[in-house]
């Protein structure tokens, strides 16, 4: 791989998404800056030449297999992804609905499952790729109040 690579960040609308792609970027790396809703991963990260913002919910596979298309049609290649769209659900138990449980595996578990299967086959077709999965403590250990 070169040095200028090709990253492709899902969740890049607000918070730590937001601050790798900017860092990214200032490092004269191209990004694919995905989220739920592209205008607003667009107003939070204006316009740059290296940048495309895409709408990718990373609960839908099909959308991460268009994503994955169009980013590839763009730049030619992906050779990083960061699978960094995440949401966090604590409580007692009682308090979780089943509705916010299930978005919560849909979300942390199957949704990065979904972006790297879309990405892999041009990662395969490349021969090279990084594939970095933001976790969580509170995903290894227990929390008080966190079921
Ligand atoms: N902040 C912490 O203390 C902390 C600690 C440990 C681990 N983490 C992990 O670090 C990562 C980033 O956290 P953060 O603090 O930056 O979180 P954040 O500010 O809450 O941002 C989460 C991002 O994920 C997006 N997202 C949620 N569900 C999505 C979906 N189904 N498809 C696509 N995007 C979705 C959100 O988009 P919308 O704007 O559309 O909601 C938002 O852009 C997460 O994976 C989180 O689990 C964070």
């Amino acid at each position: 791989m070169s040095n200028h690579k090709v990253w492709f960040i899902t969740g890049a609308g607000r918070g730590l998404g937001v601050e790798l792609t900017k860092a990214a970027l200032a490092a004269g790396h191209t990004v694919v800056a995905t989220g739920r809703n592209s205008a607003k991963v667009a107003a939070a990260l204006g316009a740059h030449p290296n940048l495309l913002c895409l709408k990718l919910d990373v609960t839908r596979l099909d959308e991460a297999q268009a994503a994955v298309a169009a980013a590839v049609a763009r730049f030619g290649r992906i050779d990083v992804l960061v699978n960094n769209a995440g949401n966090f659900y604590a409580g007692f138990f009682e308090e979780l609905n089943p509705e916010q449980v299930r978005s919560q595996l849909e979300t942390l578990l199957f949704g990065p499952m979904n972006v790297t299967r879309a990405v892999l086959p041009t990662m395969r077709g490349q021969r090279a790729g990084l594939l970095l999965n933001i976790s969580s403590t509170a995903g290894i250990t227990g929390g008080m109040f966190c079921s």
